[in-house]
């Protein structure tokens, strides 16, 4: 089966009205094929202003979301809220989730089964840190990320989630993975999809690789069979954008 390309932009806490206005213009009028499926993870209170005046072939994520629909939680926002306002995906265990606020993969699981309960998709982190990858833990730590929610959402789920592969070492360092280095974890981990949930949820589940990615690294690992798109935090922020949606073009 052919997974269609997507490329995501996270635009983290970055951002004002009158900039995104600007940058929506920008992409509004991007040429871009049509054969791609882009999402754009803005701060919770842009998304409104993003749902309405962004091209209507693009998506609008939410950044984080809560495990309840409603109540006393001050300061959170529940995914049923994102969908409320325009959202159609949510980005959950991002490593800036996981390693700056403290968020465990049982919590991030737990995020996710609420979220495709409202009806969001989710694009689901994961990665390693620098001293991981040299240890040699690379794959353990994914599969363990992974596993919280392979044990905790059902075989039929995984249509709507899209897997992001970023590793920390490369998340706005400049340092991005190679080809290679992409190719290889995103192998494994279809590999892991293989034995841990079914053959059928391997082959469909696109599998995105986030870090550094730009307007000129990108096209190179886009050729890469198991990479199925991007993730992109600082060049999701300017036009450049463009060019990483159309890296297989
Ligand atoms: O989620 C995207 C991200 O963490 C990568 O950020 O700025 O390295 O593209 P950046």
């Amino acid at each position: 089966m052919t997974r269609t390309f997507w490329v995501g932009g996270n635009w983290k806490m970055n951002g004002t009205t009158a900039a995104i206005k600007d940058l929506v213009n920008t992409f509004n009028a991007g040429s871009t094929a049509s054969d791609v499926e882009v999402v754009i993870g803005a701060p919770y209170v842009y998304i409104p202003l993003l749902a309405d005046s962004l091209r209507k072939d693009w998506a609008v994520a939410g950044e984080n979301c809560y495990v309840k629909p409603s109540g006393a939680f001050t300061g959170e926002i529940s995914p049923e809220m994102l969908a409320d306002v325009g959202a159609k995906w949510v980005i959950l265990g991002h490593s800036e989730r996981r390693n700056v606020i403290g968020e465990s993969s049982e919590f991030t699981a737990q995020k996710v089964v609420k979220a495709l309960e409202a009806g969001l998709k989710v694009v689901l982190c994961v990665g390693e840190l620098l001293e991981e990858r040299e240890a040699g833990t690379t794959q353990t730590v994914v599969n363990s990320q992974l596993d919280a929610v392979i044990k905790t959402i059902k075989e039929a789920d995984w249509v709507n989630i899209v897997i992001a592969y970023e590793p920390v070492w490369a998340i706005g360092t400049g340092k991005v993975a190679t080809p290679d280095q992409a190719q290889e974890v995103h192998a494994a981990i279809r590999e892991y999809l293989k034995i841990a949930v079914s053959s059928k949820v391997a082959e469909e589940t696109r599998i995105t690789y986030g870090g550094s990615v730009n307007g000129k690294n990108c096209k190179e690992t886009a050729q890469k069979p198991d990479v199925d798109g991007f993730l992109v935090g600082g060049a999701s922020l300017k036009p450049e954008f463009i060019d990483i949606v159309n890296a297989t073009q």
